[in-house]
């Protein structure tokens, strides 16, 4: 199964581009589920420490749900907007919250596969270190990150939104990098998950 998690607490640039990928999967025969923020309680972590002596998190907040999802996924697309020239505080309250998924065990998320795509209402408003913030999670949890390649998407997919749905659709180079990282992301699942 492919995990989309937006990163958006909208129903805007961000889910549409990530809904554009997961049917795009969905096209080539894979499983696919969304997890998006938007309407959810995910709390920050507190750095209680409780999930390393417990082996689950102390907050049973919505993040439950994409712990499953996170768990039995084979390969996982973090789709996020820029707030501040990165991702945003929802996407990276996911990230620390799954400090709980290796306390229960270390190699939880290793050999999954892992893209990321990074959206802003400018052109160059931190889709670079987004992305490079998204790699460096999946790094650290042992998933294996999959950029688009040279020629277009050198770290994965960057798009450019003018602030609006209607400007994320226009966005024809956004979908050039989409589709070179979709393509090496369906490569890497058929050679490591299959
Ligand atoms: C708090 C905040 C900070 C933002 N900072 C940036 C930024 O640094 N760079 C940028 O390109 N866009 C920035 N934006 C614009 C959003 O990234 C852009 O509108 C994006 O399309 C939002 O995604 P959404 O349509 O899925 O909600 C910011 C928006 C908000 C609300």
């Amino acid at each position: 199964m492919i995990l989309g998690i937006c990163g958006s607490p909208r129903k805007k640039a961000t889910e549409y581009i990530l809904n554009q990928a997961l049917n795009d999967l969905k096209e080539k025969d894979f499983e696919t589920k969304m997890f998006t923020v938007r309407g959810k309680t995910i709390s920050p972590c507190k750095h209680c420490d409780y999930c390393i002596k417990n082996k689950e998190c102390i907050q049973k907040d919505d993040m439950i749900e994409a712990y499953s999802l996170l768990k039995k996924s084979d390969g996982i697309i973090i789709a996020s907007p820029m707030y501040n020239g990165g991702i945003s505080a929802q996407t990276k309250g996911m990230m620390d919250r799954c400090r709980a998924l290796g306390a229960e065990d270390i190699d939880i998320l290793k050999g999954k596969i892992g893209m990321s795509i990074a959206i802003g209402g400018d052109r160059v408003g931190g889709q670079e270190l987004a992305i490079q913030q998204i790699n460096t999670f999946y790094i650290l949890n042992g998933i294996i990150p999959v950029s688009g390649g040279p020629f277009g998407a050198n770290l994965g997919s960057c798009f450019w939104s003018k602030d609006s749905l209607d400007g994320v659709k226009e966005d024809e180079y956004g979908f050039k990098t989409l589709n070179k990282t979709l393509k090496r992301f369906v490569e890497y699942l058929n050679k490591y998950k299959k």
